[in-house]
């Protein structure tokens, strides 16, 4: 049954949705017959034809914890980051697994040289924690262009908001010094504040420092016989950390790692140029060209595309600009077909 108090209110909120375009009152009709019909979950069930219909809510099927989805969005569609994956996959299986029982919230941070798929990995955790992806209300996005004045507030904020919310924060190199300080406290064990818990919640740093480190170990490893795909975390991870601490910018001595609070630091390997052929491929698939890429396409976009590091191995920038040059490659040959 439900309470007589509670339907005033369903119908005040129904009254106030239905002068909304957008609003289905069959829907939410028969929304109501469900619910009062189901009785324990009636507030979701009623929710659900109502206000979630119109924002997103902070439970499922709005979140969800799809593991397995982020596994084969990695293992089909990031190139030369076995380690990412492994690390990605147990970290976030993991947290949520035992979520219930969680005294701290997930804290990650991502190192590697420009174009080896950083965001494009985030944008994939979005996905598997959420319906909206990277677009729901629950993933906060951070760059050095947004830098809040008090982003303890904003968090704070969006974990009130829902508990299971995700943090990315973008090129922290370019961030000012000490601007996460503020948000230590939160991240740690047993950070409990009157009202909030962000043990539920996922963090992820984003940034160049130490890629370039990571590049020089992965080619010292490869010229002593290993091979790119048996090297492990170990191999990088306290590159990776020595790294974050020693660059400037955002974790620049910053108390984040003083206090040990990251825990992962996930390195992104550069990229061979055969990755970057891989990222040729994709696109041209993607973009429905009017030929599949042929082996001459490949070498003419590369050589216009990449250029190597250091090492004279690996890519700059990764697939980078992969996208664009592809775009253009296609719309060449689209014109050319068509004269
Ligand atoms: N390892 C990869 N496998 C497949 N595609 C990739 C990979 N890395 C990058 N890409 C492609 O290149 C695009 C750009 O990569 P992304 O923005 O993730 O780079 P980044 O590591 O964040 O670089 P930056 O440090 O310059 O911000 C992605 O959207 C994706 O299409
Ligand atoms: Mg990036």
């Amino acid at each position: 049954m439900i309470p007589a108090r509670s339907i005033l209110v369903l119908q005040g909120l129904l009254v106030l949705i239905s002068f909304s375009d957008a609003f289905d009152p069959i829907s939410a009709t028969i929304g109501l017959g469900i619910a009062a019909g189901v009785g324990v979950k009636w507030k979701d069930q009623i929710a659900d034809y109502t206000l979630c219909k119109f924002y997103e809510c902070c439970r499922k099927p709005y979140l969800k914890s799809d593991v397995e989805g982020l596994k084969l969005n990695l293992t089909q569609h990031l190139f030369g980051q076995h380690i990412v994956q492994d690390v990605l996959v147990n970290a976030i299986g993991a947290h949520f697994d035992t979520i219930e029982l969680s005294r701290k919230p997930l804290v990650m941070s991502f190192h590697g040289t420009s174009g080896t798929g950083k965001n494009y990995v985030s944008d994939f955790v979005a996905a598997a924690l959420f319906e909206k992806g990277i677009e729901s209300n629950f993933v906060y996005k951070f760059t050095a262009t947004n830098t809040d004045k008090d982003l303890a507030d904003k968090v704070k904020e969006t974990v009130k908001k829902c508990e299971y919310s995700l943090f990315i924060f973008d090129e922290i190199e370019k961030m000012p010094m000490g601007v996460f300080d503020s948000i230590v406290s939160l991240l740690d064990h047993h950070s409990y504040l009157k009202g909030y818990d962000f043990s539920k919640a996922i963090f992820i740093f984003l940034s160049n420092s130490a890629g370039a480190e990571i590049a020089k170990k992965l080619k010292s490893l490869m010229d002593a016989g290993r091979y790119r795909d048996e090297t492990e975390l170990e191999d990088f991870q306290y590159i990776a950390q020595l790294g974050a601490y020693n660059v400037q910018g955002g974790l620049h001595r910053s108390k984040l790692i003083d206090s040990h609070v990251i825990d992962h630091f996930v390195p992104f390997l550069p990229l061979e140029p055969r990755h970057v052929e891989m990222c040729i491929k994709k696109e041209f698939m993607l973009r429905s060209c009017p030929n599949e890429a042929s082996d001459e396409d490949v070498r003419k976009i590369i050589k216009d595309a990449m250029t190597y590091d250091d090492t004279k191995k690996f890519s700059n920038n990764g697939c980078k600009r992969i996208s664009k040059k592809v775009e253009s490659y296609c719309y060449q040959q689209k014109m050319k077909s068509q004269h």
